[in-house]
C-alpha cells in the first residue's frame, strides 16, 4: 500500500523505461507526470549533455538533487528520475520519505537495446563500450535501487500494460 504521501516515484537504470511507464501510469491514475531530466532541461534551457560539458557530472548532480526536492513538494504526482539519482544518500532519503518508490529493473541486454539509439545520455556518449558501461553502472547502483524501492518490477520481456498493472495493484488502485 502507498505511504501517506502519495507520489509514485520511478527509479532504475538508463533504458529501464521510467519515462514511458511514468507517462502511461500518470494517464491511468489521472495524475500529473514529471521527469527530473526533462524538468532540468526546461529550467536551464539546455540539454543534459551540455550541462555535463559545462559543469561536469557534479554540477548536474546538484541540479538533479534540487529538482528532486522541488518535485517532492508537489503532492499526488508521478515522478520519473534519472538513472543516477540513487547514488547520493541525500537523494535516497528524499525518495524514501516522499513517495512510493518503484524500481524498474531490467536485464543489461534489454538496457543496451533500449538505449542503442540514444544520443542524449552523456555517460553513454562518452563510452566506447556501452554494454560494459551499462553493466558497470548497474553493478555499482543495484543495491541502492533495491534498498530505496518499495516495489521492484522486473520489466524484462514485459509489455507496458502488464508493468502498469503491477504498479497499480501495489498502490491499491
Ligand atoms: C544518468 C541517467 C540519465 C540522466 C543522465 C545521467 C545516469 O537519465 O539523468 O544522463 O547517471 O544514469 P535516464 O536514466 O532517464 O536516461
Amino acid at each position: 500500500m502507498v505511504k501517506p504521501v502519495q507520489n509514485v516515484i520511478l527509479i532504475g537504470p538508463m533504458g529501464s523505461g521510467k519515462t514511458s511507464v511514468g507517462r502511461r501510469l500518470a494517464c491511468v491514475l489521472k495524475r500529473d507526470f514529471f521527469d527530473t531530466d526533462f524538468e532540468i532541461v526546461a529550467r536551464t534551457g539546455v540539454a543534459i549533455d551540455h550541462i555535463f560539458d559545462v559543469e561536469g557530472e557534479e554540477g548536474f548532480r546538484k541540479r538533479e538533487t534540487q529538482m528532486l526536492k522541488d518535485l517532492c513538494e508537489i503532492p499526488n504526482i508521478i515522478i520519473a528520475t534519472g538513472g543516477g539519482i540513487v547514488i547520493k544518500e541525500e537523494n535516497r532519503n528524499l525518495l524514501k520519505h516522499n513517495g512510493f518508490v518503484v524500481y524498474l529493473s531490467s536485464s543489461v541486454e534489454q538496457l543496451v537495446k533500449r538505449t542503442a539509439k540514444s544520443k542524449t545520455r552523456p555517460l553513454l556518449e562518452q563510452s566506447t563500450n556501452r554494454e560494459k558501461t551499462l553493466r558497470d553502472l548497474l553493478t555499482a547502483r543495484e543495491d541502492f535501487y533495491q534498498d530505496t524501492a518499495d516495489l521492484i518490477v522486473d520489466t524484462t520481456g514485459k509489455k507496458l500494460y502488464s508493468i502498469i498493472n503491477e504498479i497499480k495493484k501495489a498502490v491499491g488502485q
